[in-house]
């Protein structure tokens, strides 16, 4: 069951804006030319972009890909890449793919000095949280979200004195802020775990209606939300998913639980961007519609080469804000930082730290 609160006037998040960063010099731009050594050196990466990528279009994106390579390795950085970046980003130059919690865990893990999050701003917000000793830059400050922007701490702190004793989770996908006034953090892929593990009777998970609704339709526990929604998983409609299958009766469509719950009931599998992939992976079904952002089928198919890819998608403007030249950017002049209020940092770590213990 779930039950929607309304959204308060939005407020500015945590402040988190470049800063000099006075321990890296600026390196020198590089020679951005197609030669016969960075043919050579990003030979495997075309072998599994060339289905989406159109080998006259290599030249132009191969250097960039190469000198990312080179690039990192000089910064001592790790690049940490959503499942929704594009495969040029995905294949060539990411040294971890995952969905959120998948990407949250790593950042705990890597010993790199810097992390170059290709991802969304809350993405970037949560690996600074969990390695605040950590440089971590986003090749584009403003990849925001829909679902980030719809709460503020101050809604977080209202609803909680309106109910007072309720529990309440916090979508990763939450400014620090938001996190820092929730008793936990949860992702799509442990979400149901994370509402169950509270053993009462009603709890809060916000801002994200949909994935409230699809979590409540799986539970005996009462899951209270916010009127926030994904912008890109929101557009997608049941009647579509139905026209799709007269189209093609032996389709698997699978679905993340953003959608709104309509689309979910229609859908064969439901789960966060990595579960997706697992289950295309492990199924191998003949064809497949993905019910998510675009690049997750140009991603996945040179990784499971008999199953034919229907791509209905919805482009995320915020992640295809997330380029290979501002990636390079962002390298080359240590740009942009993210940076979290320590005092935030601290209480959404908690939130945050709590979910990954529960995962463990
Ligand atoms: P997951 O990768 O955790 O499923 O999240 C999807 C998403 O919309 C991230 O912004
Ligand atoms: Fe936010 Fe949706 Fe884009 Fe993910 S896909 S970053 S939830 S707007």
């Amino acid at each position: 069951m779930t039950i929607t609160s309304s959204p308060a006037a939005f407020e500015t998040a945590t402040p988190a804006g470049p800063v000099a960063l006075d321990r890296y010099e600026p390196l020198s731009r590089p020679d951005l030319s197609y030669t016969p050594e960075v043919a050579e050196a990003t030979a495997q990466t075309y072998e599994k972009v060339k289905h989406i990528i159109p080998a006259i279009e290599w030249p132009a994106l191969a250097p960039t890909i190469h000198a990312i390579n080179k690039l990192k390795k000089e910064r001592n950085a790790v690049i940490l890449a959503h499942n929704y970046m594009t495969p040029d980003i995905y294949h060539g130059v990411a040294d971890i793919v995952g969905d959120s919690l998948q990407l949250a865990i790593e950042a705990t893990r890597t010993d790199a000095d810097v992390i170059v999050q290709c991802g969304v701003h809350f993405m970037a917000e949560t690996s600074k949280i969990l390695s605040p000793e950590k440089t971590v830059l986003i090749p584009d400050m403003k990849a925001g979200c829909s679902l980030a922007e719809s709460i503020t701490g101050a809604d977080v702190r209202a609803l909680r004195e309106r109910n007072p004793g309720v529990p309440i989770i916090t979508y990763v996908n939450t400014s620090a802020d938001v996190k820092a006034e929730c008793d936990i953090c949860c992702t799509s892929s442990n979400a149901l775990q994370v509402v169950e593990s509270f053993g009462v009777n009603r709890v809060f998970l916000i801002p994200d209606k949909y994935l409230a609704a699809n979590v409540g339709n799986k539970t005996d526990v009462e899951v209270l939300t916010w009127d926030g929604a994904c912008e890109v998983h929101e557009r997608f409609t049941a009647q579509e998913l139905k026209d799709y299958r007269k189209i093609e009766p032996n389709v698997k469509i699978i679905a993340h639980p953003e959608c709104p719950p309509e689309v979910v009931a229609e859908a064969d599998f439901a789960g966060s961007t990595a579960h997706m992939i697992d289950w295309v992976k492990t199924r191998q079904p003949e064809k497949v519609m993905m019910i998510t952002e675009c690049s997750m089928a140009d991603n996945v198919a040179s990784e499971t080469p008999g199953v034919d890819y229907i791509r209905p998608c919805n482009l995320c403007p915020h992640m295809k804000r997330i380029t290979l030249s501002k990636i390079l950017d962002s390298l080359i002049e240590m740009k942009e930082e993210v940076v979290v209020d320590p005092v935030i940092a601290d209480k959404a770590r908690i939130a945050v730290q709590r979910m990954i213990d529960l995962n463990r």
